[in-house]
């Protein structure tokens, strides 16, 4: 198993391309479900947690054609085509790898009427319930089976009719659902609070150019009527506002200069703030967004919600970033009930954090060290990458099979800012 290694201490500088969005890629590919004709994206991300959902729509009889596949170019276009589905079944061998492919549920329910998806089972994050995924396509008119790890969702004959929902806790991927299939209802949705992330924006803009009829973009309030049919479309992939934050805490652990090219500011704006309150500055500018440090970080008090507050995914990062700023600061999780799996790791290059329940106390120290780390999920393992750039000497972070979920050539981009790190290869 391939592993990077990391010597620290090296001052990022230079520019870092911001690939596509991966959290936005995986409810768009779903989408070509919704239509028998082409839909081509562009800006896709090479990622593994993408070929797996490549993958998986191939099971459904969606074809799959990929440009701009040089080693040399970041990013992909794929055209997907679904002129008939020929399976609607999800089976647990690929949904137990990846549980964004519960996203079929509700496109393949509003074209073929039917849908059978694997229960995702358990995650390294917790335990990612699929509870309101389930009851907002019920709203919308579907009958709803568990059965041997089964869920089969079953609309009545003449399509889904439409309802309302009132989402009891913001869910991402439950509004990414509802949408899929509330598009091709015959009637109108109404779905009230509702996630608004910009990830859950991009799939509106991609559903409206293939000819959806949504109100509220943007808001936490959608009211979708429901079209006969949608037509394809071709569109680009949102920048990854995720990867983009990640980088700006490796340049300012880093005390860097870097240029986040392609970032939009307002769409990581809690990041931003948090990051400003540290003592980086952070600037839009035409291209994308520089972030700089001088060395001196001050401690803060974080907290995760729901979009516009701080990204959950941000968490580990800005952790790790704040393990060497002056003074304790105070990070609270409400998204996720296990997300600190990268508190002892860290504790293992020397930071100091104590943690209770959802809340992690972290005492800034004056250093790090390297050391041999590993961790159980996809933003705690560029945190430990994050601390590896700061700390003394080497640091090897295993289990690499994490960051390549969802860091596009991790290791080049942070080499073309002048880090000093290198995959290598299990002895
Ligand atoms: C998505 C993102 C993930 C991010 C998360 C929160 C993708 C592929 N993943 O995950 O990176 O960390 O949003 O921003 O886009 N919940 C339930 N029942 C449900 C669904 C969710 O109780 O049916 C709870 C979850 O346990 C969690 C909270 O709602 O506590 C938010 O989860 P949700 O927004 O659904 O996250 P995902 O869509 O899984």
């Amino acid at each position: 198993m391939d592993k990077i290694i990391v010597e620290g201490g090296k001052r990022l500088s230079g520019t870092i391309p911001i690939s596509g969005a991966k959290n936005a890629a995986l409810t768009l590919i779903p989408c070509a479900l919704l239509t028998e004709e082409p839909l081509t994206l562009r800006n896709l991300p090479r990622l593994a947690d993408i070929d797996g959902f490549q993958h998986l729509m191939n099971q459904f009889g969606v074809t799959t054609a990929i440009q701009g596949n040089r080693p040399e170019d970041f990013g992909r276009v794929m055209t997907l085509e679904t002129p008939r589905v020929t399976n609607t079944v999800a089976p647990y061998e690929l949904v137990r790898k990846m549980r964004a492919s519960i996203l079929v549920l509700g496109p393949m329910l509003a074209r073929m009427g039917e849908a059978t998806v694997s229960l995702p089972g358990g995650c390294a994050i917790g335990n990612r319930p699929i509870d309101l995924h389930l009851k907002v396509l019920e709203a919308l008119g579907a009958d709803i089976e568990l059965a041997q790890g089964y869920v089969k969702a079953v609309a009545p004959d003449g399509g889904l009719p439409g309802g309302d929902y009132d989402f009891p806790v913001v869910s991402v991927g439950a509004t990414e659902n509802a949408l899929m299939a509330a598009v091709l209802c015959t009637g109108t949705s109404r779905l009230g609070n509702a996630a608004r992330e910009p990830e859950i924006v991009d799939l509106c803009n991609l559903l409206v150019a293939m000819g959806a009829e949504i109100e509220g973009i943007g808001t936490s309030d959608l009211t979708i009527h429901g079209v006969r049919r949608l037509h394809g479309a071709t569109y680009r992939v949102m920048a990854d506002r995720i990867e983009a934050g990640s980088y700006a805490c490796a340049a300012a652990i880093t005390g860097g200069e870097v240029l986040l090219e392609g970032a939009k500011a307002e769409e990581m704006a809690a990041t931003l703030h948090a990051l400003r309150n540290i003592g980086v500055s952070c600037e839009a500018e035409k291209g994308g967004v520089r972030v700089a440090a001088d060395g001196k970080l001050k401690a803060v008090n974080l907290s995760t919600a729901p979009y516009p507050a701080l990204a959950t995914d941000m968490q580990a990062q800005l952790m790790a970033l704040l393990t060497v700023a002056e003074g304790t600061s105070v990070l609270t999780e409400t998204i996720f009930e296990n997300r600190y799996m990268h508190v002892p790791e860290l504790a293992r290059m020397g930071a100091h954090i104590e943690t209770s329940g959802r809340t992690a106390i972290v005492h800034g120290v004056s250093g790090l060290t390297g050391a041999e780390v590993m961790a159980t999920d996809l933003r705690a393992s560029m945190s430990l990458v994050i601390a590896g750039l700061r700390a003394e000497g080497r640091t090897e972070v295993r289990r690499l099979y994490h960051l390549d979920r969802g860091y596009e050539r991790l290791e080049e981009k942070l080499a073309l800012v002048g880090a000093a790190v290198e995959r290598v290869g299990d002895e």
